[in-house]
């Protein structure tokens, strides 16, 4: 199957301002005339907003390191199917609150499963589907937490300790290092407006 649009994915730690961002960069595209469509993960269909609300439910301290694995990909690949991959077929462009990196950097940096697993699951799932472009939302762990805790009452992974999202950190700076095509690295410890700036000049090459 072959895809023509543009997929564009934003990572980063907790309180990187991620979920407020892809507002700004879905009208960058949308006022440059492209059709636009703006998701999440876990989520992005009825099937894996469920799968979400298992997720990041406090109270599921049972779930293990696999299952969650095994969850967020289950409900990636209802996400490439129903909405990402006709998506990208139909030439939209598709921005995306977090991908597969996410599974690298969490459950392989932060939870500590092995890379190969993890990478088995992105082949069949994916297939040859990549993003195109990666922004990674940088800062200081200690500063995100304090700006997500100020958010809502923490869900089960923003009550993880501190070292465990230093560890997501060090994961995603290293894939960013990695696939230095694919990433671009916002530092997200700047004020809005300048986050915003550093944004509008990345996605000048894209619109
Ligand atoms: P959000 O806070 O960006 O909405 O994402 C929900 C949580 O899910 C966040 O703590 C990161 C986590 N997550 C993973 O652990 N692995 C994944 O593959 C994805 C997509 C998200």
């Amino acid at each position: 199957m072959k895809t023509k649009g543009l997929f564009i994915t934003l990572e980063g730690v907790e309180g990187a301002g991620k979920s407020t961002l892809i507002d700004f960069v879905a009208d960058l595209f949308i006022k440059a005339g492209h059709e636009t469509v703006k998701t999440r993960e876990p989520g992005g269909t009825k099937t894996g907003e469920q799968i979400r609300d298992i997720l990041l439910d406090s109270n599921n301290i049972a779930l293990t390191d696999n299952t969650e694995l095994l969850l967020m990909f289950a409900a990636r690949m209802q996400h490439i199917e129903q909405v990402i991959k006709p998506a990208l077929i139909a030439n939209k462009v598709v921005i995306c609150d977090r991908f597969t990196d996410a599974s690298y950097a969490y459950q392989g940096g932060g939870r500590g499963i092995d890379v190969a697993r993890i990478k088995t699951l992105e082949e069949w799932v994916q297939g040859d589907l990549k993003p195109n472009l990666t922004l990674l939302f940088d800062l200081d762990v200690e500063m995100g937490l304090r700006r997500a805790g100020k958010r809502s009452e923490a869900d089960r992974f923003e009550q993880e300790e501190k070292d465990f999202f230093e560890r997501i950190r060090s994961c995603y700076l290293d894939r960013a290092k990695l696939e230095s095509d694919r990433f671009r690295i916002v530092d997200a410890a700047q004020i809005y407006e300048n986050v915003k700036e550093q944004i509008q000049k990345i996605m000048h090459d894209y619109l």
